[in-house]
């Protein structure tokens, strides 16, 4: 998909789209285009119950004067609640509609309305990203396909008053969307394809950027004493691995980096435990953290960020054989503490156990957050509109709450407190993998903070969020939604670069 800005103009051919305030009627470049096609847009609001409002769309196929095979006029509603993100659910809500329509070029030609706290260059960005977010596809798996459900849609120009300041906030937003594309390709990537290895593989294609990428297999593991993540895999035929992601963009590089560790479990049968068949569909997205970790790495090395970063992920697969982990068994982790693995399907946590750790004593770092899709409790405490935040650190809680908010990803705080620790005491270790029927996704969160020193920490349960099976949302077609680019890419910019 080409994209490209333009000075805006009603004269171009393909789709043109224009924009209504909410109750405004036909203005500016709307009402320009209007004179030049005779009335008929006027005429085409006046017979339908079109107010303007966001979602709200009216079509004139083959208007006479206009050269545009059809325009389409899309409600852009209040102005005071005209935002980076409304903008980009416009774009994405064309190019959703016109994406398989035949239509192969469309134009956006959107005056931005007086009132919003948009500026021309940042609407005209955000416009571009919206549509470039919602025209992702994952079809290489597809060797046919009905002619009707073949994308047509090849070029965009978003049309912007502020050429130059356009071009220069979509730089930053571009290398988002291609962060955000490779982890949701990691997520779509079907098990037999995307090993840890192959995993591992594709996150040293970072290096292009100038990210610096390391890969641990499992011999490496096993001096650093990693027993919890490499007892996870030792069910499986294919070698674990701890991918490394360093990119140094702080003016010093003696600066403390911003660390990130993901859960790469790039298939989740339970073990042992095993999973029910219907239980264990989707569970090649149980790398969704490690996904979104790698896809936050590309975001930052590719807007250059001011800031050193660490990206850590713990690819593992998780099976049953007769090398499996029992449940019952014993492990070591890399700090030394030991766990009695009563469930092999609570394996998220041991691979995080020792990435965690591994995370802090090597780097030091100012912060580490972790993403996961760790728990089912979190979808029955939260559904698919919010990740499950936990953190033993208030400041770096409201920094991540914001900037969810901010991006549209937006993340609601959990508790942790003692008397949840107290349900992961083993009788013979020192803690179990699980906790009790209650509160689960907490006592989860619980075991990681015992592998958490005195680094400010937060855990992402992104198990709600990584993938979607029900309504799709806006931004988000298909299946991976590269959950957390977003959230950590903004943490980044405004509160750690300098
Ligand atoms: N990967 C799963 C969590 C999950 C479930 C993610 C469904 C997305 C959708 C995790 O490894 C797991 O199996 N968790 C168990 C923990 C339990 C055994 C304590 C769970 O949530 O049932
Ligand atoms: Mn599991
Ligand atoms: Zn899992």
């Amino acid at each position: 998909m080409q994209l490209s800005f333009a000075a805006p103009s009603v004269a171009g051919s393909g789709v043109l789209v224009l924009g209504v305030t909410e109750g405004a009627g036909l203005g500016g470049l709307a009402a320009e285009a209007d004179e030049v096609a005779g009335g008929a847009l006027k005429r085409a609001v006046g017979v339908t119950r079109f107010a303007g409002k966001p979602g709200q769309t009216v079509e004139v196929l083959a208007p006479s004067g206009l050269k545009a095979s059809r325009v389409l006029l899309i409600g852009l509603g209040k102005p005071s609640a005209l935002d980076s993100s409304a903008a980009e659910r416009a774009a994405a809500g064309v190019i959703g509609r016109l994406f398989t329509s035949g239509e192969k070029e469309v134009a956006f030609a959107l005056d931005l309305p007086k009132g919003t706290k948009l500026k021309p260059a940042e609407f005209a960005a955000h416009l571009a990203l919206g549509a470039r977010l919602r025209s992702y596809t994952f079809n290489h798996y597809r060797t046919k396909q009905r002619d009707e459900h073949e994308p047509t849609l090849t070029k965009i120009t978003v049309g912007a008053s502020d050429l130059g300041g356009a071009k220069k906030s979509w730089a930053a937003l571009e290398g988002l969307a291609d962060g955000m594309f490779f982890a949701r390709d990691l997520v779509n990537e079907p098990p037999n394809v995307l090993s840890p290895a192959e995993f591992a593989r594709r996150a040293k294609g970072l290096a292009k950027l100038g990210v610096k990428v390391e890969v641990l297999g499992e011999a490496e593991m096993k001096k650093l004493g990693m027993g919890a993540l490499l007892g996870v895999g030792q069910g499986s035929d294919r070698e674990s691995q701890l991918v490394v992601m360093q990119w140094n963009g702080a003016r010093s590089k003696k600066d403390a980096p911003v660390a990130f560790v993901g859960k790469g479990v790039c298939f989740d049968s339970g073990g042992l435990s095993l999973k029910t068949g219907a239980g264990m569909m989707g569970m090649k997205g149980d790398m969704g953290g490690a996904a979104a970790v790698t896809g936050a790495m590309q975001a930052l090395a590719a807007r250059k960020a001011r800031v050193n970063a660490v990206g850590i992920i713990g690819l593992v697969e998780n099976m049953p054989d007769g090398k499996a982990q029992r449940p019952d068994d014993v492990v070591k982790s890399m700090s030394g503490q030991t766990i009695e693995v009563l469930n092999t399907d609570a394996e998220g946590r041991l691979v995080l156990a020792d990435a965690l750790w591994y995370a802090q004593t090597r780097f030091k770092p100012k912060f580490v957050i972790d993403l996961a899709t760790l728990t089912g409790a979190i979808m029955v405490a939260l559904g698919s509109d919010h990740a499950g935040l936990f953190s033993n650190d208030d400041r770096l809680s409201d920094r991540i709450m914001a900037a969810g908010r901010a991006e549209g990803e937006a993340v609601w705080r959990l508790p942790l407190g003692d008397g949840y620790d107290k349900l992961i005491k083993s009788k013979i270790a020192d803690m179990k993998n699980v906790g009790g029927p209650y509160a689960g996704s907490i006592t989860a969160a619980q075991f990681l903070q015992r592998f958490v020193d005195k680094t400010p920490w937060a855990h992402l349960d992104i198990a709600g969020v990584a993938w979607q099976d029900g309504e799709q949302k806006a931004l988000t077609p298909g299946w991976g939604t590269g959950w957390g680019v977003r959230v950590l890419n903004r943490l980044v910019a405004d509160h750690y670069e300098k």
